[in-house]
């Protein structure tokens, strides 16, 4: 038997996936107990050069994946709310379990994706949407289970802080900084997300559900990206001794709402996100038990980003053979 998985989207994140089932097939078979096989890929465009082998399904239509092969699992590595929402909500209710790499997604349509892999008897996993190769997300759900988390600062996009960072240590322009971020496929393909904060607030709003089961009000988050921050706003920061960070915030400190903001920062080397550079994300948390802990390291790119899904297609493989296994001792 193997796990037969399909693809959903063949970009930075599709193709890091790809590349990592073969390059770790052999770490993967050892957890799994299986082979993984990619055996379908969902793309947008035809007209593009794929290294894709040819025994692998390659198409443009949602529908024909599911006639070919049996499929176990579905990674969604596509950008956005739209087609994906429809397509997870139809993979959860056949009941494959689905892995995504989508904040967007996730911000605005998680919970109701949950409730759908819930009713299914399924699971959505979604490591990867958050601060990409930190298993940020796994530490919130599993690691953490009786503190009670006070608050959380973050850096929380890998492209607005490879932006700030190389504007300060490299002297670069924004322009030519954004540049580089998307060609080492950091930034999104339309990278307003990243720089004008969207990115880094649909993630706040995942950890905010997960750490406090509700997200606040929207229009109550404050936002604001990179967008507008100067050359000379970092060098005087940098005059006092610090330095321009875009930071997340999300606390429930003393109330019952919760508050979120994202914004540019100045701060200073006592702060535990000082030393974050390049595209690291990191995730400050003060705990009432654990006290304050720190997770950094890359948040965006294609093998680490590949890392945390491939985690989730792991546990999602082998619950599925513990499903089945139940199944077969019923029977
Ligand atoms: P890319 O823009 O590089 O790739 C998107 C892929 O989706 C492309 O292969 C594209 O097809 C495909 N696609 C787009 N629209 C459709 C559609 N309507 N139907 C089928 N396929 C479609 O994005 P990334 O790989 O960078 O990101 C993918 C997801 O992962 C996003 O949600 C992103 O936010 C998230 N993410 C990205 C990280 C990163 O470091 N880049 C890290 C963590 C999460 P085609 O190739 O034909 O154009
Ligand atoms: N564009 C995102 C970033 C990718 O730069 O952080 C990772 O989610």
């Amino acid at each position: 038997m193997t796990i037969n998985v399909a693809l959903l989207g063949f970009g930075t994140v599709g193709q890091g996936v790809y590349e990592t089932v073969q390059t770790h097939q052999h770490e993967l078979s050892q957890k799994i107990g299986e082979e993984i096989r990619i055996v379908s890929i969902l793309i947008k465009s035809q007209d593009k050069d794929r290294r894709i082998e040819e025994n692998v399904q390659v198409t443009t239509s949602f529908a024909d994946i599911f006639k070919q092969n049996r499929i176990d699992i579905v990674i969604e590595a596509i950008v956005g709310c739209d087609p994906t929402y429809n397509y997870v909500k139809e993979v959860l209710s056949q009941a494959i379990p689905v892995v995504t790499a989508n904040k967007e997604l996730m911000a605005k349509k998680g919970s109701h994706l949950r409730k759908v892999a819930r009713e299914n008897k399924t699971t959505i996993a979604f490591e990867a949407s958050v601060a990409g190769g930190i298993p940020i997300i796994r530490v919130i759900n599993e690691c953490l289970q009786i503190n009670r988390i006070e608050k959380v600062e973050a850096i929380l996009n890998g492209t607005s802080n490879y932006i700030l960072s190389s504007m300060r240590e490299n002297g670069l322009s924004f322009k030519t900084a954004l540049a580089d971020a998307q060609k080492l496929g950091y930034a999104e393909a339309d990278p307003a997300n990243d720089i004008l904060g969207w990115d880094a607030f649909y993630k706040t709003m995942i950890l905010s559900d997960l750490i406090y089961g509700s997200q606040p009000d929207w229009e109550q988050a404050y936002r604001k990206g990179i967008d507008n921050v100067t050359e000379k706003e970092i060098k005087a920061a940098e005059n006092e001794g610090k330095k321009v960070k875009l930071i997340a915030t999300l606390s429930k400190a003393g109330g019952r709402v919760v508050h979120a903001e994202v914004k540019p920062v100045k701060i200073g080397p006592d702060h535990p996100l000082y030393s974050v550079e390049g595209v690291d994300n990191a995730v400050s948390i003060q705990t009432d038990l654990a006290e304050n802990l720190v997770f950094q390291g890359p948040g965006a790119g294609a093998l680490p980003t590949a890392s945390s899904i491939l985690q989730d297609v792991i546990k999602a493989a082998l619950r599925n053979r513990s499903v089945d296994s139940k199944v077969a001792q019923v029977l």
